[in-house]
């Protein structure tokens, strides 16, 4: 899972406020990655390392230990999910060595840490916490003993790692840098003006700068106020050698803006990103009009693809893959991330494998296109986060532009997905003649329409779904049903229920509820179907009807044509009639109200759900 990670350099006092509230500022950015316990430390203007740390939110933390109060020009916090040892102050990130004077915070697993720490327990080295981490502070303190200097002890530490980390650090004997590693989990540098920053996410520094550099794995570096230093180790002659990265032509500006990363009035980022679906739809689809010619020409000469996902993403590459067989008439096969090993056995050259993840950090999506690519296959990214890892590591990268999603569930993100490779199937389908010209126009006319649709979708719905999850809040159960399109869709109604609103959810085809689920079923059951088209529907009523005939609470979003699933089902809500591939992403609207609003009247926090962060990369 992740955790967040900031640290601040400056010179003078560019801050314009203590150095403890702009750590604590950037920890907030960071929140929505979910964590349980936070953590910072900075060395003060006398040169002393300050820790303050605890187990909590940050607010409640903040106020226990008074970010306010400390003062200084480098300094790094933490938001932590506990993997190694519970939730706890000791365990707390920041960790410091046996002299107090060095203090790191990691993201990841240091998978090699008990052989580490039984040496450095050998060696005389005191350890206070059950973490992994700990192991990092006392390897640096034990090569600067050996007289390395600090950033030197940094690298020798990190060339001892095993594992998937991102690492920030501070040292009272080199006072001006911050030291940074990455292997695996994300870590990106922004270039402010006398001062510099490194975190797990941009967001957490777009007050200070847009200029952002994202790392890569294997990369060492630090910076200080006015230096950015990036190395990484090669092998030459047999001997491992630090050699410098020349990132210039790697540095980007980034068009997330700060209001993009707040609230902007919205009580949850959730909502807020919800009602940004507009924007994000109409920025997706310009540029998609750009982004997916290429890809579009080379799909046109393909023998299989195959759409790896996790979550959110899985059921956009399900979507996508039946837009691809009817549209482009493709053969196209959508499997979910972590099972795709086994899918990938068969790939080879001629194949094209798309990683579809909006973080681009997923570790389970990753591996799929690293086999994938090691097989031969065409690799493409499709990314909501511009150089993450798997649009990085990917032959061709195509990105959504929903800006970013801070709320845990994903939303926007989903319905660009969508829209985004709706229209690659589209474009594909055109050059490959499989699509008529009169069907592809009205297909790209009803996207073209989409982000009004959803605008009116939202200003509909949202009061009904909110009186809707009055009566879905103490229910246990849901199922969620559908046939075609309306199965990714129900998939994703279900996992956006389950994951915020707690509430045990499951979607089948419809076909197959009558194959053992129904046993469930019993008055007051909610079984919700999402219908996308007139031949799901017709399909789906003698579902509908062996629920309605079990007393089941049965809600529809279908199609406002289907006049029989009107007449069938409890609760209706009726959308327009619209071609599916505008459909697809329109239909999901009242679900997410649904799942925001139920969570919201159970007294949840449907940003921060328990267990799950926003980025997983581990496996
Ligand atoms: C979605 O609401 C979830 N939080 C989760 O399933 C997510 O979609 C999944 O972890 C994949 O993330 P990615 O798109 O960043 O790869």
């Amino acid at each position: 899972m992740v955790c967040g990670i900031i640290g601040i350099t400056s010179s003078e006092d560019v801050l314009d406020k203590p150095l403890g509230v702009s750590l604590k500022e950037a920890l907030k950015k960071l929140e929505y990655r979910g964590y349980d316990s936070v953590g910072f430390a900075l060395i003060d203007k006398a040169g002393r390392l300050v820790v303050r740390k605890s187990k909590g939110m940050i607010d409640a933390v903040a106020a226990k230990v008074g970010f306010e109060l400390f003062d200084g020009y480098t300094g790094i916090g933490h938001t932590r999910w506990a993997t190694h040892g519970p939730p706890s102050d000791v365990n707390s990130h920041p960790h410091t060595d046996c002299s107090g004077k060095i203090a790191v915070a990691h993201n990841g697993i240091i998978e090699n840490y008990m052989e580490l720490k039984e040496a450095l327990i050998d060696e005389g080295h005191t350890f206070i916490s059950e973490t992994d981490t700990e192991v990092i502070p006392h390897l640096i303190e034990e090569f600067e003993k050996k007289g390395f200097k600090p950033y030197e002890a940094f690298k020798k530490a990190v060339e001892l790692l095993r594992g998937a980390y991102a690492i920030v650090a501070i040292d009272v004997n080199d006072p001006r840098k911050v030291f940074f590693a990455r292997n695996t989990s994300p870590l990106v540098l922004g270039f402010g003006v006398k001062a510099n920053f490194v975190a797990s996410d941009a967001v957490a520094f777009l007050n200070f700068t847009r200029r952002v550099l994202a790392l890569r794995d294997g990369e060492v570096g630090y910076i200080t106020p006015e230096e950015v230093v990036v190395e990484r180790l090669e092998f030459r002659e047999g001997r491992p050698v630090w050699v410098a990265v020349d990132f210039t032509s790697r540095v980007k500006n980034i068009d997330w803006t700060v209001e993009m990363a707040s609230k902007g009035g919205f009580k949850h980022f959730m909502l807020k990103e919800i009602h940004e679906q507009p924007y994000a739809l109409a920025s997706t689809i310009a540029s998609a009009a750009e982004s997916v010619d290429k890809l579009a020409k080379i799909l046109t000469r393909v023998d299989r693809v195959l759409l790896a996902g996790a979550g959110t993403s899985y059921h956009a590459a399900y979507v996508a893959a039946l837009l691809l067989r009817k549209y482009a008439g493709l053969w196209a096969l959508p499997v979910v991330s972590s099972e795709a090993q086994w899918w990938l056995s068969t790939v080879k050259e001629g194949d094209v494998v798309l990683g579809i993840s909006q973080s681009g950090e997923t570790i389970d999506t990753l591996k799929a296109v690293r086999e994938a690519k090691k097989r031969g296959a065409l690799t493409v990214a499709v990314s909501n986060v511009i150089d993450s890892a798997i649009p990085r590591e990917s032959d061709i990268a195509i990105y959504t532009k929903a800006g970013p999603e801070i709320g845990v569930a994903a939303t926007k993100t989903f319905t660009t997905q969508v829209t985004l490779l709706g229209y690659l199937s589209l474009r594909t389908g055109v050059l490959n003649g499989f699509l008529s010209e009169s069907e592809a126009s009205e297909a790209f006319k009803s996207l073209r329409e989409l982000p009004n649709l959803v605008r009116h979708a939202i200003n509909t719905y949202e009061a009904k779904m909110a009186s809707l999850a009055v009566e879905m809040k103490d229910r246990p159960n849901a199922y969620f049903l559908g046939r075609g399109l309306g199965l990714p869709l129900s998939m994703e109604g279900a996992l956006k229920l389950k994951e915020i609103a707690y509430i045990h959810a499951e979607a089948y085809p419809a076909g197959e509820s009558k194959h053992g689920p129904i046993a469930l079923v019993e008055e007051g059951f909610p079984t919700i179907f999402t219908i996308v088209t007139a031949d799901e529907g017709e399909l789906i009523k003698s579902n509908v009807e062996e629920m309605r005939a079990r007393g089941s609470l049965t809600i529809a979003v279908f199609p406002k044509n289907l006049e029989d699933i009107a007449r069938l089902v409890k609760t209706p809500i009726k959308m327009p009639v619209v071609k599916d591939v505008a459909a697809s992403a329109l239909y999901i609207v009242p679900h997410q109200l649904l799942a925001y609003y139920t969570s919201v009247k159970k007294g949840l926090d449907p940003d921060k759900p328990r267990n799950l962060a926003k980025t997983v990369t581990v496996f």
